[in-house]
């Protein structure tokens, strides 16, 4: 047998991160060919039309204004008092659910996925997710021997599958007791979905009736990570509300990051934030949390929760990083848009975007058209159900121009193969 040394739940395949190989081979292409002939479409983060990462000034010279012991010193382990009611504020900005709220900070929303998977799963539980979804989601499940189960995202209408949702939660929750389910809205990875108001009240009907059996533990977990590239920062936030007044048997977390609202992708910042209707969850969500912070990354980096914190403490400096996040949001608005509607004149398909950094177009042989577009210097990538362009980091021109290149793929291929696409 091949040596290893690595004990048995630590052997994993010898693979890179799909995502960053191929960002890799696009930037070669770049330096080959010119930026100019080249379509970057992998990357998760803001880039500006010249393919440079965004960052924000407002946030930038906060952080470059702090005194360096307010960088440098140990934070609390759940995080500094500031900082968990600036997480507060920035995330629900006045839509408060009624009920005992806790913040747990965390490195970047991964962090808070981490956390609240560890402590409110048990070994070999199934987490339940949508069928398109973000894979860091399986690989934290994977890594403490927790699977992941999923229901159709999309019904036949392009909104969301409540049936689907609805038959898979049952299973699940009726064989474990318990059940732990993230849902990644609003503007999900990799498609761009953003739940409805009204698909919210469907969801939460369900599990409240769901949670009349008073034996059953059910976590809602709510990943926010896009929530600040919405078309409309206030009515994209009104759901929050509806977190208020559930049963004891549901606690809701949000999963905060300030990675992409603030730019501060590599600061790691972020947090877990619990809601529950008795006083004694909550506090038991902060307590269990902060033992896997100690037990893990003991404390987070303060000098990124101060600038959240002096950002929201300062009116004038909070409306303009707004302003500023604002004009990227309009940016990605438009590359969305163009890229959705370039799709629609050439009859490309593709799933339905609402918000956010990404677009999807679903097809059978995604690895195949991923390769065959990176011979047209088209680079994106493939996920296990179709592609996911990445309009965060593409500009409006390129955007346009996008869906021909990908629908001239599709067609080469299928004449190729009669069985894919
Ligand atoms: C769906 C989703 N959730 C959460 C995150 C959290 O990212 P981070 O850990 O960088 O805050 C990301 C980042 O790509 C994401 O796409």
């Amino acid at each position: 047998m091949k040596l290893s040394m690595v004990a048995d739940h630590a052997r994993w395949p010898r693979e890179n991160d799909i995502i960053f190989n191929l960002s890799e081979r696009a930037q070669k292409a770049e330096q080959n060919i010119g930026k100019e002939n080249v379509i970057n479409a992998t990357i998760g983060a803001l880039m500006d039309d010249d393919g440079k990462l965004i960052t924000m000034n407002s946030v930038f010279e906060q952080l470059k204004s702090l005194p360096n012991n307010e960088i440098s010193a140990y934070a609390s382990i759940a995080g500094q008092d500031d900082y968990k009611e600036a997480v507060k504020k920035v995330c629900f900005q006045g839509n408060d659910p009624d009920g005992y709220v806790r913040v747990v900070a965390s490195p970047g929303g991964s962090g808070a996925i981490k956390l609240a998977m560890w402590n409110y799963t048990n070994p070999k539980d199934v987490i339940l997710t949508s069928d398109w979804y973000w894979s860091p989601y399986g690989i934290i499940g994977e890594e403490a021997g927790r699977g992941v189960a999923n229901y159709k995202l999309f019904n036949d209408e392009g909104k969301f599958n409540i049936e689907s949702f609805k038959s898979k939660f049952k299973e699940i929750i009726d064989k474990q007791g318990n059940i732990f389910t993230i849902i990644n809205t609003p503007g999900h990875n990799p498609t761009g979905y953003t739940v409805s108001d009204d698909e919210w009240d469907e969801i939460l009907d369900f599990v409240k009736e769901v949670a009349n059996d008073e034996s059953k533990k059910i976590v809602l977990f709510i990943d926010v990570a896009y929530i600040d590239f919405v078309k409309d920062d206030i009515a994209s936030r009104k759901f929050f509300k509806k977190f208020g007044n559930l049963p004891e048997n549901i606690l809701s977390i949000v999963g905060f990051s300030m990675s992409k609202g603030f730019t501060a992708y590599g600061m790691r910042m972020g947090a877990a934030i619990g809601i529950s209707s008795n006083e004694d969850m909550a506090e038991e969500f902060y307590y269990s949390l902060m033992h896997s912070c100690r037990a893990n990354w003991s404390n987070c980096n303060r000098g990124a929760m101060s600038i959240l914190s002096h950002l929201i403490a300062d009116e004038k400096k909070y409306a303009e990083y707004k302003i500023e996040k604002n004009q990227y949001k309009d940016m990605l608005v438009k590359r969305a848009e163009a890229f959705v509607q370039g799709a629609k004149e050439v009859n490309l398909e593709t799933l339905p975007y609402r918000d956010g950094f990404f677009v999807s177009i679903p097809c059978n042989n995604p690895k195949e058209i991923c390769e065959a577009l990176t011979k047209e210097n088209l680079y994106l990538v493939p996920l296990k159900m179709g592609l996911r362009f990445a309009v965060c980091a593409v500009s409006e021109e390129k955007c346009k121009k996008a869906p021909k290149i990908i629908k001239e793929v599709f067609e080469k291929v299928k004449s190729l193969d009669t069985t894919s696409v």
